[in-house]
């Protein structure tokens, strides 16, 4: 065990666990943050997506060890059920989920992009969002809300 301390959704938190733990266990189990889901384990579906220092990345197979000092952020920090941001509310507004699995990480890889880009094109929202697998076929839905979601990203950044 080691001791770490890892600043997730701008808090910091304590933890005791074997550093090569992956981001994505700590985060559910010891954090209680479970938007991000297990998929494939390998690091081939993005099911896990989280965002840390500004990148997105699978959490699944990035071990706490690596995330010590940085910024982490899960799909906890964007909005509420009551105060969704307006990427959810895109997300809700297209009806981009279906099962609902991968939504979590889908999020995140698209807050990324908006956040770097905030009206990128549907050539470019496409490639950035690849690594992100749905399997209910939602794809073209999940594109379409992150393009309604482009215009209305500056007004949600209050
Ligand atoms: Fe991490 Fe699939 S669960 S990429």
């Amino acid at each position: 065990m080691t001791h770490m301390t890892l600043n997730v959704n701008g808090s910091s938190h304590h933890l005791d666990i074997d550093a090569d733990t992956p981001l994505l266990y700590a985060l559910r189990n010891q954090l209680e943050l479970n938007g991000a889901k297990y998929g494939c384990g390998l690091g081939q579906c993005g099911a896990c997506t989280v965002i840390v220092d500004n990148k997105p990345i699978f959490s699944c197979v990035t071990p706490c060890s690596s995330v010590q000092g940085k910024e982490v952020r899960t799909v906890e920090s964007l909005g509420t059920a009551d105060h969704p941001s307006a990427l959810q509310k895109a997300f809700i507004e297209k009806q981009a989920a279906q099962c609902g699995y991968c939504i979590a990480g889908m999020l995140m890889r698209a807050q990324v992009l908006l956040e770097r880009n905030p009206n990128p094109d549907e050539q470019t929202i496409i490639a950035h969002m690849a690594p992100n697998l749905c399997r209910c076929g939602t794809h073209l839905r999940i594109i379409d809300a992150i393009r309604a979601a482009s215009g209305a990203q500056h007004e949600d950044q209050r």
